[in-house]
């Protein structure tokens, strides 16, 4: 029997970690998070006004801190920003403390989805194509080192992620 009780939904901008996790966390009944959200409520303010005023130094501190916390909990189901797999010590807390899921999303569809998006201080300067294609070489591995599962999100809806989910969860 598996006895992680928490899911942690893990991958790439873009890839529906959000909308996924609430579909999923109101089909278990259990409690959602988001780590980003978490942040943005507790600091009140966006994310990209903490890239501006800390730099991406002061976000990864805040969002290991936020990740000790919500991992604490059980039940949950914690949807994690894409880069907050990179700290070995918030691998370390992830892998130990839930079941986790690895959406994976296409680099050409990751780009659509990510284009018009402002809100991505990751993607604000400089070329996004290369950017997305350098973080995926970059984090790539490691979601995949993490994952226990991989679901792969290209052309599917959010319910049809959500049911995908379902389906590969112990009974
Ligand atoms: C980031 C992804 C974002 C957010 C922050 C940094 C990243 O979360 O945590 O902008 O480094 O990839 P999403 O994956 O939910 O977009």
């Amino acid at each position: 029997m598996n006895t992680k009780k928490n899911i942690i939904l893990i991958g790439p901008m873009g890839a529906g970690k959000s909308s996924v996790g609430k579909l999923l966390a109101q089909e278990l009944r259990m409690d959602f998070f988001d780590s980003d959200e978490e942040i943005e409520k507790r600091t009140g303010v966006d994310i990209g006004w903490i890239f501006d005023v800390e730099g991406e130094g002061g976000f990864r501190r805040r969002e290991t801190e936020i990740i000790a916390e919500l991992t604490q909990l059980s039940n949950i189901v914690l949807s994690t920003g894409g880069g907050s797999v990179v700290a070995p010590e918030n691998q370390r807390m992830l892998a130990d403390r839930g079941l986790i899921i690895y959406l994976t999303i296409s680099l050409p569809l990751q780009h659509h989805r990510t284009v018009n998006d402002s809100r991505r201080p990751m993607l604000r300067f400089g070329n996004r194509q290369e950017i997305l294609e350098k973080l995926s070489r970059e984090r790539g591995p490691i979601y995949e080192k993490l994952a226990d599962h991989m679901v792969a999100t290209d052309d599917l809806s959010v319910k049809a992620v959500v049911d995908d989910i379902l389906n590969i969860l112990p009974h």
